[in-house]
């Protein structure tokens, strides 16, 4: 049992391979869907995650898709659940199991992610329709006062017990603590604030005893805040987080997939790529598990049009193919030249409720 959790973990992280995050909860996905003037339903949200599926080729750069609790009871249009639908295509099936960031009570502004009560029934649901992997994702806002240590102790605590769990139930699980791009805050205030969060998050994993050959972390890169007045360099952000997470990161984690918190598609990717090229110790595989900066591209491209679908293949596949270079430090800006490429700017969602 422990040695499958284990190999799953290695498979997720394989050389070349990231994760798609699809799990947008009904309400994130329709707010998205609302800025193109497509109509959310339970159809419309069915054929978008096939679409996405379907990709030819997906699977070279895709070791696992993080779907969410409709869409794993949905089916693909030949009547296939998508955990199978998947599974058969070399694809491993994940599923996110918090209920999301509620308001900490006595703080302002921060969050606490819940979802526990129950969690080992619905895990164990999870695990019998074919999920392989789990996510839960703690959301940590920065400012002069924040984080509070109340809301680091409080997501780092629900983060040990959700991935004991998983592990429990035979669920990889995905430990997502992301520190939020939105702010004014240097790099090095985001440098800190990341520094502590992970510390905590490691303390309370190693306290519930949770393995850490059998879990991935799923970071957020060390960068300046949105509305800081000074942009973080490429090179920037490769070292400030290639030297954040190995001072916090213990080297018995097999993998670390970063989020792309919000980053243009283009400059998730980059930076990847940069943090990858990097001399020195990486004791970990460092990927990629990115929602908006695969899926951004692709629902620009498709639009809701049924026309449009193989267009909405080819962006995803597109992005895929890159963070897989990325993912091994071998993209470059000439693979964004081609056909696959949108000529709008597309639009920018800057926020993930979930
Ligand atoms: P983004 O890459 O869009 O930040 O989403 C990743 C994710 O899974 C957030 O929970």
């Amino acid at each position: 049992m422990a040695d499958d959790l284990r190999a799953a973990a290695e498979m997720l992280v394989a050389d070349g391979k990231g994760i798609l995050a699809a799990d947008e909860t009904v309400p994130t996905l329709t707010r998205r869907f609302d800025t193109m003037g497509i109509e959310s339903t339970e159809q419309s949200r069915r054929t978008y995650r096939e679409m996405l599926f379907a990709a030819e080729g997906l699977a070279e750069f895709i070791s696992g898709v993080i779907l969410q609790d409709e869409t794993i009871r949905q089916t693909s249009g030949d009547g296939v659940p998508f955990s199978e639908f998947l599974a058969g295509r070399g694809i491993m099936p994940g599923i996110k199991v918090d209920t999301g960031a509620k308001a900490l009570a006595g703080s302002r502004d921060e969050h606490v992610t819940e979802g526990l009560d129950g969690l080992r029934d619905h895990l164990s649901e999870y695990r019998s329709m074919g999920a392989r992997f789990a996510k839960w994702r703690a959301i940590i806002r920065i400012s002069d006062a924040l984080p509070s240590h109340a809301c680091v102790s409080a997501n780092a605590h629900a983060l040990g017990r959700y991935a004991a769990l998983c592990q429990e139930q035979n669920l990889v699980p995905i430990v997502e603590p992301e520190v939020l791009m939105a702010g004014a805050h240097t790099i090095q205030r985001c440098e800190e604030v990341t520094g502590m969060v992970l510390r905590a998050v490691f303390q309370a994993l190693v306290e519930q005893g949770v393995s850490l050959e059998s879990m991935l972390l799923k970071p957020s890169m060390v960068i300046a805040g949105s509305e800081c007045a000074h942009r973080s360099s490429e090179q920037d952000v490769a070292t400030a987080t290639l030297r954040c997470l190995r001072r916090h990161v213990p080297a018995a984690v097999p993998g670390t997939v970063f989020l792309s918190g919000g980053q243009e598609d283009r400059a998730a990717t980059a930076h990847l790529n940069t943090i990858n090229q990097q001399p020195g110790p990486k004791p970990w595989k460092i990927s990629f598990s990115y929602g908006r900066a695969l899926q951004d591209p692709a629902l620009e491209a498709w639009h809701g049009r049924k026309e449009n679908l193989e267009a909405g293949r080819r962006a995803l596949c597109h992005r895929a193919r890159c963070n897989s270079a990325a993912s091994l430090g071998t993209y470059s800006d000439a693979m964004e030249a081609g056909p696959a490429r949108s000529a709008s700017p597309g639009h920018r969602h800057h926020w993930h409720d979930d």
